[in-house]
C-alpha cells in the first residue's frame, strides 16, 4: 500500500507530510531541504529571518528580505523537490517578504496568524501555490468566499491548526482554558463541511491538512481516515539533526517535562504555547526593559508589551535558552531522542501505513 500524494494544484507532494515553519530560524533551508528530499513539503520559516545578518540591528527590513532570498536560494540548490515557506500575516514587513518569496520562484507559500486576505494579490501571474492556516470552520468560509470574490481564487489547501500545536494559536485565551478542548478531529471536520459548497460549485478539490498535536502514524492515518489530505509537523521536526536550531534548543525539547508545556501570552495579546522556562517564570514576574524595536509584528507596542518576541525567539534559537522563548506543541514532552529527518519520515510512513 501507498500513501496518496498531496496535490496543490500542479504541485504533487509524494509524502502527505508538511513540516511546519517555525519561526525565528528554527526551519531553514537545511531542516526545510531535509524533509523536501524525502518527499515531504519542507517549510521555511521567513519570520525575522535576516536575524544573522550583519544589518540586522540597522535595517531590519533588508536584512529579512537577504536572509529570506539567500534561503530560499540555499534550500534549492540542496533539493529538486518542491520547497515552501511560512510568513505570518500579522507581520509588518508580510507583503515585500511575499513578493520576494514569489520572485525566487518558492513553490508554496503558508499563511497563518490572521487571515491572509489579500495573499492570491501578491503571488498573481505566479505558479506558487498559497495555504491559509485556519482554526475554524468560519474562518475557512471567510477566506475561501472573500479570495473567490476578489481574486477569483481558491485556496490550493487548508491548514486546519488545532489548540494542541505550538507557536502562536488561533483560539481565545477562554477558549483554551476551557475543559475539554476543542478536538482536531471536530475542527477538521467543520472545514471539510464548510468547503463542501465550494468544492462542488466549482468542481475542484481543496485539500484540507491537519496540523497541532499529531506525533506519529496512527495519528497521521486518523486524519487521513477522517478525510485530511494530509498533515502538517512541527515540534517532531525540531528534534533532528538537520534542524536549524541551537543544540540546546533540541535539548531542551528532550528534556521538557508535560507539566512544564503551557500556554502563555504572547506580546501581541495571543495565546501561544511554550516550554515554562526561566525565561517565562522571569517575565510573568517582571516585565522587561525593551530597549529596541523591530516592528515585528503589526499589533505589538513596545511600550505595553511584557518581552520583545523577536529578542526572545532568537535568544533561544541560538542556544540562549534560559533567556529566551521557546514555542513547543502540547506533544513535545514525548521526543526523547534526536534522529534524522530520512529515520524520522520512515518510521511516521511506517506507522500511519500499518493504521491506515
Ligand atoms: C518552535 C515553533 C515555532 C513556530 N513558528 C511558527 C511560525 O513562525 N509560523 C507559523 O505559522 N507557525 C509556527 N509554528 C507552528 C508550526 O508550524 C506547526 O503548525 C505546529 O507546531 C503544529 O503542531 P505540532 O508542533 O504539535 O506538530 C511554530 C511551532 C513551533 C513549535
Amino acid at each position: 500500500m501507498k500513501l496518496n500524494s498531496l496535490n496543490l494544484g500542479n504541485i504533487s507532494i509524494k509524502i502527505p507530510i508538511i513540516q511546519g515553519g517555525m519561526g525565528i530560524g528554527v526551519s531553514k533551508s537545511s531542516l526545510a531541504s531535509a524533509v523536501s528530499n524525502k518527499g515531504g513539503l519542507g517549510i521555511i520559516s521567513a519570520v525575522q529571518i535576516g536575524y544573522e545578518e550583519d544589518n540586522f540591528e540597522k535595517d531590519n527590513d533588508n536584512a529579512n528580505l537577504t536572509g529570506l532570498i539567500k534561503e530560499i536560494k540555499k534550500a534549492k540548490a540542496l533539493t529538486k523537490n518542491p520547497i515552501g515557506i511560512n510568513m505570518l500575516s500579522a507581520a509588518n514587513n508580510y507583503k515585500e517578504m511575499v513578493l520576494a518569496a514569489v520572485k525566487e520562484k518558492v513553490d508554496v507559500i503558508i499563511s497563518g496568524a490572521g487571515l491572509p486576505l489579500s495573499l492570491p494579490g501578491l503571488v498573481k501571474g505566479s505558479n506558487t501555490k498559497i495555504i491559509p492556516i485556519v482554526s475554524s470552520g468560519k474562518a475557512a468560509s471567510t477566506i475561501t468566499k472573500s479570495w473567490k470574490r476578489k481574486y477569483d481564487y481558491l485556496p490550493d489547501a487548508l491548514i486546519v491548526e488545532g489548540p494542541l500545536a505550538g507557536g502562536h494559536l488561533g483560539f481565545s485565551e477562554e477558549t483554551l482554558s476551557k475543559s475539554p478542548l476543542p478536538s482536531l478531529e471536530e475542527l477538521v471536520t467543520e472545514v471539510l463541511d464548510a468547503i463542501k459548497p465550494f468544492q462542488e460549485k466549482y468542481n475542484v478539490k481543496i485539500p484540507v491538512i491537519a496540523a497541532g498535536g499529531i506525533f506519529d502514524g496512527k495519528d497521521i492515518a486518523k486524519f487521513l481516515k477522517l478525510g485530511a489530505s494530509g498533515v502538517q509537523m512541527g515540534s517532531r521536526f525540531v528534534a533532528t539533526d538537520e534542524c536549524d536550531a541551537h543544540i540546546n534548543f533540541k535539548k531542551a525539547y528532550i528534556d521538557s517535562l508535560k507539566e512544564k508545556i503551557k500556554v502563555i501570552k504572547s506580546p501581541l495579546g495571543m495565546p501561544g504555547r511554550a516550554i515554562k522556562n526561566n525565561f517565562i517564570e522571569k517575565i510573568e514576574q517582571e516585565k522587561e526593559k525593551i530597549t529596541k524595536c523591530y516592528r515585528c509584528l503589526k499589533g505589538c507596542n513596545p511600550k505595553t508589551a511584557p518581552y520583545c518576541i523577536s529578542k526572545a525567539l532568537i535568544n533561544s534559537v541560538k542556544g540562549d535558552v534560559d533567556n529566551g522563548l521557546l514555542f513547543a506543541g502540547s506533544n513535545t514532552y514525548r521526543i526523547d531522542t534526536i534522529v534524522s529527518v530520512s529515520d524520522l519520515m520512515d518510521n511516521l510512513l511506517e506507522e500511519t501505513l500499518e493504521y491506515l
